[in-house]
């Protein structure tokens, strides 16, 4: 019955893209209500409504199918995970990330004005904010969010970023493995 979908995602997050839309816009009305080995039955077989009503759901199929395609081109940008780019780092470094020592890197300032803490919170589990603009930053936890070191490229770009703004340098490889390790701790 769900043929289309199943047969889809089976080859891959390409072909829903592709699969999806001619289904959604273009069969929606077209479809007979016979046993279809295609058909979604419940959101495909014509009610008995007006043709303006059709038209309005197929504006909505449009706007789900679009949808579910940007979700599938964010979660495509997802390349890895938090605890992959811990080994990353570990191995870097030649030992384990530290939490306690992860912890304190955290919190403590480095000469500077600021620490990690003063845009992210002493509990990263919790959401953060800039220190200069106010911002909200989401957590940096994992536990706490997600999407949070799923993305190899986002991952170097901020790391180097904010420890140049705390430490006027970048973080070792070990600093960053103890940071992780911290923040893959927490609950
Ligand atoms: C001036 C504010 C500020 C400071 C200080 C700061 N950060 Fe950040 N950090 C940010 C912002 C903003 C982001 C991006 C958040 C987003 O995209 O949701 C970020 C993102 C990150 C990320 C990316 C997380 C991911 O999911 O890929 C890491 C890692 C990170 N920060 C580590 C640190 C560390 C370590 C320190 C201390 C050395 C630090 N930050 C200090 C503002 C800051």
């Amino acid at each position: 019955m769900n043929a289309p979908f199943s047969l889809a995602s089976s080859t891959g997050p390409k072909n829903e893209l592709i699969d999806m839309r001619p289904l959604a816009l273009g069969k929606t009305m077209t479809l007979p209500p016979a046993p279809l080995p295609l058909a979604r039955p419940v959101a495909l077989r014509p009610r008995p409504a007006s043709r303006a009503r059709h038209g309005h759901r197929g504006l909505r199929a449009a706007a789900v199918s679009l949808c579910m395609a940007m979700a599938t081109a964010v979660a495509l940008a997802a390349d890895t995970t938090p605890a992959r780019q811990l080994e990353r780092f570990a191995a870097e470094a030649g030992r384990p990330g530290q939490p306690e020592a992860g912890r304190a890197f955290f919190t403590r300032t480095h000469g500077g004005a600021w620490s990690c803490a003063s845009c992210h919170g002493e509990q990263p589990t919790s959401r953060g904010r800039h220190a200069s603009t106010g911002k909200a930053i989401d957590p940096l936890a994992p536990a706490a969010n997600p999407s949070a070191f799923t993305d190899t490229t986002q991952v170097d770009k901020w790391f180097r970023r904010n420890c140049r703004d705390v430490l006027r340098r970048e973080c070792s490889a070990g600093e960053k493995a103890d940071v992780l390790a911290w923040l893959g701790s927490l609950r």
